[in-house]
């Protein structure tokens, strides 16, 4: 690696630090005399439940965060009590009520339906156990914290890679479930990019569809009609995450033109790794979940002994503003990736060159 590309990757890699080193020092609310007597604060971490509810292990990025919180709770001496939604709205909220009367001191939840904890989230609240959003914002209800990635960067980063690749012509423009908010923040951004380009008459919108559950058969249902549709004419594909690309791109490797249209992706999974090598996918984002996994179970853990916790900024959800700390997100292209992926230890070389 130059020195210039080993200054970059030092400099990501502290930029990162930095970001989780204040998630974890952080103050959602002061010790007040009365939450002091709150059963759910306690001293011992040995003492202490987290109950996890993540929405699905379909993408290998939520395998991944399940990995590291259990990590990070095992070094921090803490019991963490997982459950897995598998996509489905009334699982998730049954067995947060279940990790509810179980009696865990938080709640870390990366919802699969935005909208639906607002009474979960009542209930929690009244037994005195408090709220982290996890990766995706609950809307609508009280939260005592949100750690996520930059979503809107995300988008941005997409959209701005597209349009410097296909300045003009047929567009694929996909966005990933529509209950996650995530999904229209990756959407907003990359429009930043795009919709002046729609609006001057250079891009042309062939298809614009969202991809229910994120399913990568959907994105490839989609793509294989606006392929259809435009006699293979595309000239660009917004597809918001490397699972909807994946489906993306089968459906142009059918047609003899997978590594012939840029197409974005998002959350450096291995395959979506091997195909930008490949060169059938133009990039991906890398968001280090590692970084996010272990700050949410820190920031539990300070919370849980009433201890400070800051966030860098707030986000309204719709309820409240929400104490929140975003993790900057990465592009990795064919020139950066060993540095970003490899070399930051993400993903294996064996994993990326096969
Ligand atoms: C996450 C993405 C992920 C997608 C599908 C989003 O909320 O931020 O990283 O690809 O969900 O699981």
């Amino acid at each position: 690696m130059s020195k210039s590309k080993k200054f970059v990757s030092v400099v990501i890699a502290f930029l990162m630090l930095f970001s989780v080193l204040s998630m974890v020092g952080c103050k959602v609310e002061k010790d007040t005399e009365e939450n002091k007597e709150d059963s759910h604060i306690k001293d011992k971490n040995s003492d202490i439940v987290i109950g996890l509810s993540l929405p699905t292990q379909q993408e290998e990025r939520w395998v991944r965060d399940k990995e590291k919180m259990e990590e990070v709770a095992k070094e921090e001496g803490v019991t963490l009590k997982t459950q897995i939604a598998n996509q489905d709205d009334a699982k998730q909220l049954n067995q947060c009520e279940n990790l509810i009367s179980q009696g865990v001191d938080i709640l870390i939840i990366a919802p699969n339906e935005a909208k639906n904890f607002t009474s979960l989230s009542e209930k929690a609240h009244k037994d005195g156990i408090k709220v982290i959003s996890y990766d995706r914002l609950l809307l609508d209800t009280e939260a005592d914290l949100y750690v996520s990635f930059d979503n809107t960067k995300v988008g941005e980063l997409q959209g701005q890679y597209l349009v410097e690749k296909a300045p003009k012509g047929n567009y694929v423009i996909l966005s990933g479930d529509p209950g996650d908010n995530n999904a229209k923040m990756f959407k907003e951004g990359a429009m930043k990019h795009i919709q002046p380009l729609i609006d001057k008459g250079d891009i042309k919108v062939v298809s614009e569809q969202a991809c229910v559950g994120w399913k990568p058969a959907e994105a490839q249902k989609h793509m294989e009609n606006a392929l259809t549709k435009s006699g293979n004419k595309i000239d660009g594909i917004l597809a918001p995450n490397d699972g909807t690309a994946n489906g993306c791109i089968q459906a142009l490797a059918a047609q003899n033109l997978a590594g012939k249209i840029p197409i974005t992706g998002q959350d450096a999974e291995k395959t979506g790794a091997q195909r930008i090598v490949e060169g059938t996918q133009s990039m991906t984002i890398y968001k280090d979940t590692r970084l996010l996994g272990e700050a949410a179970i820190k920031a539990a853990i300070s919370i849980v002994k009433g201890e400070d916790v800051d966030a860098q900024e707030k986000i309204d959800n719709g309820k409240m503003d929400v104490p929140s700390n975003l993790v900057e997100p990465v592009i990795v292209t064919e020139d950066n990736i060993k540095e970003i992926l490899v070399d930051s230890g993400y993903l294996k070389e064996e994993d990326v060159y096969k």
